[in-house]
């Protein structure tokens, strides 16, 4: 496990997954009941931009450092500066808030957030982030076994992301396996899973095995900021959502090309479609 998140933490691909995850959270505010939150591959929770990984890569400059203190690109992103915006209360960009943070922040009293992280000094990190909080719980196992363990949720409505680092050559293959396991638990919920744009076949044969699933209602949401001309670097950030609230598709067809203008790049684009339409 070598991978650490604090080296990327606010990059363009962590904006657009956790612009789209702030939507996902404001529309499941919309209903009073409760929800839950889990996080599968949770990482450190909160990330310091001024701390020595994040200022070597100094990813974030052409993600969030583009947007932070500039006029909002589209309304629909309103949620996530939001969240991002109260981390950093004097103005100066120095806090991001990863997947735990920004769910936390967009949460209710009435709702809940699992954590789950398997390195065990970001386990501890973010063991200590939320350290007496008490709608939020910190696990420490394997991503897939904290799905089997935490769904179906007693609040019967929610979101779970899945966001692994991509440091195993099978992780697409998991994923799909996982959803599958899952969805069986909880057809209902709410499902989140990132996957990096990088090597476009790989990219397919994922999508293939998500709907060989047989699991209807997915969509999938893409913003590219380089052509897809070589694999060695990552193009883009893409994420398949089962069970989307109704109309994210209309709005993230707004929101994406908002943000790819708002952000630095070689070409690319956005995509919106269903990869498997409501049965
Ligand atoms: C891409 S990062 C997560 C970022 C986080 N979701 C966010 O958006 O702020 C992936 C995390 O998964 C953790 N991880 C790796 N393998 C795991 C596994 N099998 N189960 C749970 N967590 C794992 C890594 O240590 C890393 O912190």
């Amino acid at each position: 496990m070598n991978y650490r998140h604090i080296f990327h933490a606010g990059n363009p691909a962590d904006v657009m997954k956790h612009a789209v995850l702030a939507l996902i959270l404001d529309r499941l505010c919309a209903k009073p009941t409760p929800f839950c939150v889990l996080d599968a591959h949770a990482g450190i929770g909160r990330y310091d931009l001024k701390s020595e990984p994040a200022r070597k890569t100094l990813e974030y400059q052409d993600g969030i450092g583009r947007l932070f203190g500039n006029p909002l690109p589209h309304p629909a992103l309103q949620p996530y500066l939001d969240a991002v915006a109260a981390l950093n209360p004097d103005g100066a960009l120095r806090w991001y808030p990863g997947s735990p943070r920004l769910a936390r922040a967009l949460m209710r009293e009435q709702d809940r957030l699992v954590l789950n992280e398997l390195h065990p000094d970001d386990w501890q990190t973010l063991k200590e982030e939320f350290a007496g909080d008490r709608r939020v719980s910190v696990q420490r196992t394997d991503a897939y076994q904290a799905l089997k363990a935490n769904l179906p949720p007693k609040e019967k409505r929610g979101l779970v992301l899945i966001d692994p680092p991509f440091e195993q050559p099978d992780e697409f293959a998991r994923m799909a396996e996982g959803l599958k396991a899952a969805h069986k638990r909880w057809p209902t919920g709410v499902y989140a899973l990132w996957y990096p744009i990088k090597e476009r076949p790989a990219v397919w044969r994922f999508q293939e095995a998500v709907e060989n699933t047989g699991i209807s209602k997915i969509l999938m949401a893409e913003l590219t900021w380089h052509p897809e001309d070589t694999h060695l670097r990552l193009n883009g950030s893409g994420l398949l959502i089962v069970n989307p609230p109704w109309t994210l598709d209309e709005t993230l067809r707004e929101m994406l090309p908002a943000l790819h203008a708002a952000l630095p790049s070689t070409g690319g684009g956005t995509k919106v479609d269903w990869l498997v339409p409501e049965a």
